[in-house]
């Protein structure tokens, strides 16, 4: 893992914004990164506006002039560049070490572009080894933990259970899955109580990754 191969896939990425656009931000330390070259771009006069997926990250880009807007009032978003925890070659990504993989998918759902940024370690050959962050409604904890360890070899609840998100909902990290991403999604997305999780089989549209200096960039059905 390496901070330059993170910074040159975020500024590969941010060279696709464009003048007008609502521009999506994601959160972590890759997204850290396009968040600063996009406050350069603004600072020299790039026209754009911003929704955050993350208080951190919207603190962030207001410190930098980037003007951030309340995702709650805007139904679509132009492009949203965001990093990522694993992701494979069918850019089936897993997300959420930060934490903010709801307001993350919501962001990423709403956007006509999504494109993932990563240093080279986040590339694999099938995603699965990383933990899968699963953000659960206080009310039904036990409930729910309860059940992801009846799918999972193990389940932790980060910080303790003193973690909440953004959203104020706990998380569960959950380690050892297999078989089908599709069908595990389905399944905790049927858990009443589940009110999000970290795998995103559909959302990425293209991802730019820097390894040792070189950045490759896959794109969805390319
Ligand atoms: C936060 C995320 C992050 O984008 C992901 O964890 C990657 O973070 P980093 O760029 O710090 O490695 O999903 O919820």
């Amino acid at each position: 893992m390496s901070d330059t191969d993170k910074r040159m896939a975020a500024e590969a990425a941010v060279a696709e914004v464009r003048d007008g656009m609502l521009v999506g931000l994601g959160t972590g330390s890759t997204a850290a990164h396009a968040i600063a070259a996009i406050g350069r771009r603004v600072a020299d006069g790039l026209r754009i506006r911003a929704v955050a997926t993350s208080v951190a990250s919207a603190d962030q880009a207001r410190g930098l002039g980037i003007e951030v807007l309340d995702f709650a009032e805007m139904p679509h978003v132009d492009l949203t560049i965001d990093g990522a925890d694993e992701i494979d070659g069918a850019l089936l990504t897993v997300k959420g070490a930060g934490g903010a993989m709801l307001r993350e998918k919501a962001v990423a759902t709403a956007s006509t572009r999504m494109v993932v940024i990563a240093d080279g370690g986040k590339r694999v050959a099938r995603i699965g080894a990383a933990k899968l962050p699963v953000e659960v409604l206080p009310f039904a904890r036990a409930f729910v933990f309860a059940t992801l360890r009846t799918m999972f070899d193990a389940v932790e609840a980060r910080g303790g259970g003193a973690y909440l998100t953004d959203n104020g909902n706990l998380v569960a990290d959950c380690l050892g899955w297999r078989g089908d991403a599709h069908a595990l999604a389905a399944a905790l997305q049927a858990i009443p109580g589940v009110v999000g999780h970290g795998l995103f089989l559909t959302e990425v549209d293209a991802a730019y990754i820097a390894t040792d200096g070189i950045v490759a960039t896959l794109e969805r059905g390319g």
